[in-house]
């Protein structure tokens, strides 16, 4: 048994003559959280599905708990819990029924009541999945992944849709995982969700991984710091690379003054600036 969940060498998956995917690698380690992030269309759902078995891939080596997804083996789908971007399952079955049937084809299932209560649902057991909010379907979803037990959960998009309050429900469900020690795949295209979930990123655009990294780490490997301070009633700002040469220049000019600089502060690129950064459409020539 190793260490690895996932590994994705040099995956390639093509639509025709559209190449959803070109060339993508990464590796997620067992017990981590590992978000993909990236705009609509960058290949996401594709990527998931291939790991998932749900698709054939035009190219590169796969393995998944040391599997190949395309063999579609019974043991292997019997350790993966999968949340699909759609969604889908019958709507004429009440939530526990849903939870029970799907708990009957996993070797040791967790208990569905429990499983209901994880996901935010206790109380609406004998609603029909046909009553429920959006927001709450996507809830029994997460149940459905979960209630076989797995070792590895794909999540594509889980919070889609979800109001501030589900989505704190559904984040709290998560972390759940990761503390059961379980490896989840996480796809959004939410920033402030990868940030507060996933212990790694990836950043795709196009079909091509662009950045990968711890969510806080992605901005510290560029070197563009901005220093910003009230001044005559307005913000100033700089942009450095060496705050330190900088800061020591501004609060020594400040002080040859017989001044402080108000609301001095050194920020760093944030994952969502790294992300914009990367992702932005070219300019179009
Ligand atoms: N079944 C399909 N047939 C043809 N093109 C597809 C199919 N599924 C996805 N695509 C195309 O592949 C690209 C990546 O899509 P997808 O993997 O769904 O991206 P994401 O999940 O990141 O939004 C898009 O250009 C999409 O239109
Ligand atoms: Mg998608």
């Amino acid at each position: 048994m190793t260490d690895t969940a996932i590994a994705v060498r040099d995956l390639r998956k093509s639509y025709g003559s559209v190449e959803a995917v070109r060339g993508v690698s990464f590796e997620v380690a067992r017990g981590e959280v590992f978000g993909l992030l990236g705009p609509n269309g960058a290949g996401k759902t594709t990527t998931v599905e291939i790991l998932e078995g749900h698709r054939r891939r035009s190219g590169g080596v796969v393995r998944v708990l040391g599997h190949d997804p395309e063999r579609a083996e019974p043991e292997l789908r019997r350790r993966l819990g999968i949340v699909l971007q759609g969604g889908g399952f019958y709507p004429r079955v009440r939530v526990r029924e849903a939870v029970a049937h799907f708990a009957a084809m996993y070797p040791s299932p967790r208990d569905p009541s429990e499983t209901i209560s994880l996901v935010g649902l206790e109380g609406k057991e004998e609603a029909f999945a046909r009553e429920l909010s959006g927001g709450q379907r996507r809830r029994l979803d997460l149940a459905l992944a979960l209630v076989g037990d797995p070792e590895l959960v794909f999540l594509d998009e889980p919070t889609t849709g979800f109001d501030p309050a589900a989505r704190r429900t559904a984040w709290t469900a998560m972390r759940s995982l990761r503390e059961l020690g379980k490896t989840v795949l996480l796809t959004t295209h939410y920033l402030e969700e990868a940030q507060a979930l996933a212990d790694r990123v990836a950043i795709v655009k196009d079909g091509v991984l662009v950045a990968q990294g711890a969510p806080g780490e992605l901005g510290a490997g560029r070197d563009r710091y901005r220093v910003s301070y009230r001044s005559n009633g307005s913000r100033a700002e700089h942009e450095t690379d060496d705050p330190t040469t900088l800061l020591h220049r501004l609060t020594a000019e400040a002080l040859a003054r017989g001044e402080r600089l108000e609301g001095l502060e050194v920020n760093r690129p944030t994952l969502e600036d790294v992300y914009l950064e990367l992702t932005a459409e070219e300019p179009v020539r």
